[in-house]
């Protein structure tokens, strides 16, 4: 049976790092707060003039560098993001003009946190039946550029990033197991950007009432982020008869460690088994998983026929996990 491998993998961080200590001097609040409450110490920024494409790009090629593949390979390109550089064109197609990926078509996934979860998915499943051969995945965002610096309980959390797969067949059984995804669109009051759309046309953007920013109320994410991300864990391996002693590692969408921790926990994962660069990256939201992934390819931590639980949650909201033998 054909699986859907992982043949290469890139990551991308803007240069400028903006630390705890940073944020002291902007907003009401300490590196101590921040650093017990989420275990976040720095996150990169994006410099002006550098978008979310730009991002994304350069992951894209660190891993198609990995994979062996040049740019008229590309089938298909997926960009998994809510903060793109436009509300549209899609950001896949300022990736794929960047690369002269002339083959490829492309398109974005919106899914906040979640987006390159369901966009493995999607993957999968041109994959499966044909239609694309080689795929490029980038989770990418620019959060800092919809985050109110004014807001403590948002704008500390998050960083921005770009993360990249290049996505393949092969025979044999490697590749991705399963992926799970679901939505609960009900909740999306509690975590949100409006932006610019039918609910705030173009011409009521300066309108009393406007906030531009992203919107969240903290405790509850939390809540039921952990439940969720343990649900869908728990359901990519009761799907492939395994249980946590299988997962070599556990990649979890980089949200905030106490969330990483709680879950981890309650799906009976050693945190030695754990994936975290929150420290060092923040929330990069669907850039996230593809930025630990790579990271922890390139640390040696992923081997051969490892088994790889990665689970996610975001707005929407969002959730799902996914299951790769290596
Ligand atoms: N510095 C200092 N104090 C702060 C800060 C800050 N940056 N932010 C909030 N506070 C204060 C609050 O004002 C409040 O003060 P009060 O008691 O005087 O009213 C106090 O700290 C406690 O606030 P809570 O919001 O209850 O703090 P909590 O322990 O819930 O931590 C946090 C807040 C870190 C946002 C937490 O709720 C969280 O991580 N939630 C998940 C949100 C998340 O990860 N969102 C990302 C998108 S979804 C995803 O990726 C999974």
């Amino acid at each position: 049976m054909k699986r859907m491998c992982v043949t290469g993998t890139g990551s991308y961080l803007p240069e400028k790092i903006l630390t705890n200590k940073d944020l002291e001097k902007i907003v009401d609040t300490s590196d101590e707060w921040i650093a017990t409450r989420t275990g976040i110490r720095e996150r990169h920024i994006a410099a002006e003039g550098e978008h979310t494409s730009d991002l994304a790009t350069e992951a894209a090629r660190r891993a198609m560098t990995m994979a062996g593949v040049v740019a008229e390979d590309i089938d298909l390109i997926i960009v998994a993001t809510v903060t793109g550089d436009f509300n549209w064109p899609a950001t896949a197609c300022l990736v794929q003009a960047n690369l002269q990926a002339t083959r490829a078509f492309a398109f974005d996934i919106s899914a906040a946190c979640s987006g390159f979860l369901y966009g493995l998915s999607v993957a999968d499943n041109y994959i499966k039946t044909g239609s694309a051969k080689k795929v490029l995945l980038i989770g990418a965002e620019v959060f800092s550029r919809i985050v109110d610096w004014t807001d403590r309980g948002t704008c500390i959390l998050f960083g921005d990033g770009a993360g990249a797969v290049v996505l393949e067949a092969s025979d044999g059984d490697r590749g991705m197991l399963s992926c799970h995804l679901h939505a609960d669109g009900s909740c999306w009051p509690l975590l949100y950007q409006m932006g610019q759309g039918s609910r705030n046309p173009a011409d009521s953007s300066a309108s009393e009432g406007h906030n531009p920013f992203v919107q969240m109320q903290g405790n509850e994410v939390f809540k039921v982020a952990v439940r969720s991300l343990c649900d869908a864990g728990e359901e990519a391996l009761a799907a492939n008869d395994m249980n946590a002693g299988d997962v070599d590692l556990l990649i979890p969408h980089q949200a905030n460690r106490r969330i990483l921790e709680a879950t981890a926990k309650r799906l009976k994962v050693p945190l030695e088994k754990v994936m975290v660069n929150v420290d060092r990256v923040g929330n990069t939201s669907a850039a996230s998983i593809a930025i630990a992934l790579d990271e922890a390819h390139r640390a040696g931590r992923v081997k051969q026929d490892d088994i790889l639980l990665l689970n996610a949650f975001g707005g929407g909201f969002t959730w799902g996990a996914a299951l790769f033998r290596w």
